[in-house]
């Protein structure tokens, strides 16, 4: 990883010691989804138990997912292999302008500060998306997958462990809209023409970890994310109940979910995205997965008509999913000094009524 001082954050930023995870996030056991008849609906304690874990965290843990561990570890494994070459290796699949996916490095976007390394790949391949923020609907490009030679079964690997993820997901949004109040299948057609993508985070041992972080502080955009953390750790949410990052203890084959942006706007801020981050360490490499679920491209995302009425109204003003997407990729790659856009942009407030 280049010089440290590339990668310092401003103090403020860095971590300071998080609280224990004594209280942290709830533990949510998906077996029941397994277990209850086709066509029947899922038990109305789970939809209790996640309607909380979303309104008091924004986050929680499964088990009992349904997710093969062995896809899991067949994963890990070729990602180690894979960011175990050399950079020039590596380099071979590096993201570019023009191609989204593949393999960076913070050397390749300056303007970032996180002590990792990345391989994305696009879950649908081709991801069909708008060619520029400002062009309209007819014109559009894809986005394809690039794979490395080696690992050989690397390929193989993330396709497998994407079908499963896909499928976890599909289930979370089934409880999701359960647990709004809506029918189970609410949110199924958005993820027709589905811009989902996975990424895999290395984040190599840091020689002052106080200083820096693996990851920043965020929101994830989408409309939620599905992350495997190793057994080393280093993820920590920010409580929202008191502003206090929480860390995320590691328990082996669960997944952390967390809701996206796009929740946040589809609920009216019945559920909230929330801040997160990684920490690095000083011995050991971390790895972890993220299934980041995102809708269509055509996707207007706005709050859902059920959700809203008058004791209610829109805090949101629609926004064209495709268009977002295209601008953060572009952000990504012309080191602007700009902000990335964001859903907050988006906020109806007294300020700003229209
Ligand atoms: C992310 C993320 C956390 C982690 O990639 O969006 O929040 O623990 N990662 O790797
Ligand atoms: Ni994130």
């Amino acid at each position: 990883m280049g010089d440290l001082e590339d990668f310092i954050q401003a103090p403020e930023h860095r971590p300071k010691l998080a609280l224990s995870h004594a209280d942290g996030i709830p533990t949510i056991d998906l077996s029941p989804i397994f277990n209850s008849l086709p066509g029947s609906d899922f038990p109305h304690d789970l939809v209790h138990q996640i309607a909380s874990a979303c309104t008091e965290w924004g986050f929680f843990l499964v088990v009992n997912h349904g997710v093969p561990p062995e896809k899991r570890h067949r994963i890990e494994a070729a990602a180690r292999e894979f960011f175990g070459q050399s950079l020039e290796e590596k380099r071979k699949v590096r993201r570019s302008e023009g191609l989204v996916t593949g393999y960076f490095d913070s050397e390749l976007t300056k303007n970032v500060r996180d002590w990792k390394e990345v391989f994305d790949l696009v879950v649908e391949d081709p991801t069909i998306v708008p060619a520029s923020p400002e062009s309209d609907d007819e014109e559009l490009t894809q986005w394809t997958n690039q794979w490395p030679e080696y690992p050989p079964e690397f390929r193989e690997s993330c396709k497998e462990y994407v079908e499963e993820l896909e499928k976890l997901g599909h289930k979370l949004m089934e409880l999701l809209a359960l647990s709004l109040g809506l029918s189970a299948k609410r949110f199924q057609h958005y993820f027709k023409q589905q811009t989902s993508f996975l990424r895999i985070n290395h984040y190599p041992p840091c020689p002052s970890p106080e200083l820096t972080l693996g990851v920043g502080r965020h929101k994830d955009p989408g409309v939620l994310t599905v992350l495997a953390q190793d057994d080393v750790g280093g993820l920590e949410v920010k409580r929202k109940r008191d502003g206090e990052w929480i860390r995320v203890k590691p328990v082996p084959d669960s997944f952390v979910v967390n809701i996206g942006e796009i929740t946040q706007v589809w609920s009216n801020e019945k559920y909230e995205s929330v801040e997160h981050r990684a920490t690095v360490n000083s011995k050991r490499d971390r790895y972890s997965i993220a299934f980041f679920f995102y809708p269509s491209h055509s996707t207007i995302v706005e709050p859902l008509e059920e959700l809203i009425g008058p004791q209610n109204p829109p805090k949101y003003k629609p926004y064209s999913f495709g268009k977002f997407l295209a601008n953060r990729k572009r952000s990504n790659f012309k080191k602007l000094n700009v902000d990335n856009i964001q859903i907050s942009d988006f906020k109806i407030s007294p300020a700003n009524p229209n």
